[in-house]
């Protein structure tokens, strides 16, 4: 008699199908892209030309993806348009399942906040707050009890900074830190609310290559630890060499790189 697969006819409504019957392992039929860009163009105001030219992305779940590109070829303007900071002014921006453009002002906050994570290249930290202040920022601004519950932001700031390697950093100034740390303490504000997405732009772009190199480590980490979708523009090869894939922006589209093209 034929066994039944476990799971079977819930994994098969759920968009599940067996792809090895003998072995019964199940996978999904499609996984929801986390990112999608179709037909993106992008002029900035008072501009003769558009930055984006048609861009199409697809980032799928647990993907760390490297968008690499001559300066100016407009990484940044993508980051921006995928982190819901600017919105195209054609084509459709879909992320974690929320269309960008049809967002208004206070949803569009809401997202940034809890639903995306931001590294910059010179770490945006704030020098007359503590580390543990600039971590905690996003529950400044945040709804809920994340606002509210004093002991739950000490536990959670605590926390990540234990998780990028700086524990008990809380009290120190970012103005005694080292380049490498105070991108570490703007990782950790980043990862504050488990965002679905960490947009890195130029992250190692301030530092010497080793301690690059230790950023590019922790970001793999936080990368295999907590499977987020990570999407970095970069110029840096070992950041492009760290992610599953590189794609490339010339000329307002994107392809898939080939690294060396970088
Ligand atoms: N706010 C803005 N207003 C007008 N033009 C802009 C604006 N921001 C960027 N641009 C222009 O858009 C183009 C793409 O800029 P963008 O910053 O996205 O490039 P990039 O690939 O990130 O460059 P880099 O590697 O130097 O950071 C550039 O020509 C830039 O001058
Ligand atoms: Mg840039």
């Amino acid at each position: 008699m034929r066994r039944v697969a476990p799971l079977g006819n819930e994994a098969q409504r759920s968009g599940f199908r067996p792809i090895d019957r003998k072995r019964r392992w199940w996978r999904p039929r499609y996984t929801p892209s986390v990112i999608k860009l179709e037909n993106v163009r992008k002029r900035y105001r008072g501009a003769d030309v558009d930055v984006l030219r048609g861009v199409d992305l697809e980032v799928a779940a647990g993907e760390f993806v490297s968008i690499v590109g001559r300066s100016g070829s407009g990484k940044t303007t993508l980051l921006n348009l995928i982190g819901g900071l600017d919105t195209a002014h054609e084509g459709r921006v879909v992320v974690d399942g929320e269309t960008i453009e049809s967002l208004n002002d206070h949803e569009a906050a809401s997202f940034r906040n809890r639903r995306v994570g931001f590294v910059f290249q010179a770490y945006h930290l704030l020098d007359h707050l503590s580390c543990g202040e600039n971590v905690a920022l996003a529950a400044l601004f945040a709804r809920g009890p994340a606002r509210r519950d004093g002991s739950w932001v000490r536990d959670r700031v605590a926390e990540v900074l234990g998780s990028v390697g700086l524990p008990g950093a809380e009290r120190r100034s970012p103005t005694t830190l080292s380049g490498g740390e105070r991108q570490r303490v703007a990782v950790a504000r980043a990862l504050f609310f488990e965002p679905a997405i960490l947009l890195c732009d130029e992250p190692t772009g301030n530092l010497d290559s080793q301690t690059g190199r230790a950023i590019v480590d922790l970001l793999g980490e936080v990368h295999r630890k907590q499977r987020m979708v990570i999407v970095a523009a970069t110029h840096d090869e070992a950041v492009s060499e760290a992610g599953d894939r590189a794609v490339l922006l010339v000329d307002g589209r994107l392809i898939d790189g080939p690294r060396e093209a970088a």
